[in-house]
């Protein structure tokens, strides 16, 4: 995506930011899971996810004109680990660069902080993106409250990450 803008989520912007991510689970193309698992995945607390969202670090992309087109946030963990908890994209805005570009900044930010990997619960849409810039998969695993959300944990150890 030309003139994307990467920058600290505003306490404004969250609502939306928290309404992208149902977005992008419940309507990003050529999803790897049933309508009824994204369903699931999709009812998510969302006091809980703005908490999230405003206690950790968020990193917002905005377009051209401004508007929130993706975010990723991450916090840190003991043994030096940074957790990658939430990276979303607006479902008309994937596949075009976005996803990457936050979670270099993810990266980035993590190493800046000292900390020496970085940690995620990939869905299926992550893990291949992951896979293509260092991340491994540590376990194969079933998420949700049914445990029928095939995700994977994932690592990438950030030494060498420009900071
Ligand atoms: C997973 C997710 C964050 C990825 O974001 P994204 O912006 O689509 O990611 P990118 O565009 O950077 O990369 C995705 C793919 O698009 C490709 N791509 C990047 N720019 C492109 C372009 N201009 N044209 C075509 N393809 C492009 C990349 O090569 C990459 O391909 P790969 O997966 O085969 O390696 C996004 O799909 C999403 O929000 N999914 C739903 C929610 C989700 O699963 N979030 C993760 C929670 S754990």
């Amino acid at each position: 995506m030309n003139e994307l803008k990467l920058g600290a989520l505003k306490r404004e912007e969250v609502e939306r930011a928290v309404d992208l991510c149902r977005d992008s689970i419940l309507e990003g193309p050529n999803s790897q899971y049933t309508p009824a698992q994204r369903a699931k995945w999709a009812d998510i607390d969302r006091a809980d996810w703005t908490r999230r969202l405003v206690d950790q670090h968020t990193v917002a992309a905005r377009d051209a004109q401004g508007t929130l087109v993706g975010l990723a946030s991450w916090v840190a963990q003991t043994g030096a680990t940074a957790w990658l908890d939430h990276l979303y994209v607006a479902p008309t805005c994937q596949r075009q660069g976005v996803g990457l570009r936050l979670l270099q900044a993810v990266e980035r930010d993590a190493r800046e902080q000292g900390l020496v990997r970085l940690q995620s619960q990939a869905s299926l849409h992550l893990l291949p993106l992951l896979q293509r810039h260092g991340h491994h998969v540590l376990e194969h695993r079933l998420a949700g409250p049914d445990k029928d959300l095939p995700c994977a944990w994932m690592e990438r150890v950030l030494e060498g990450v420009q900071g």
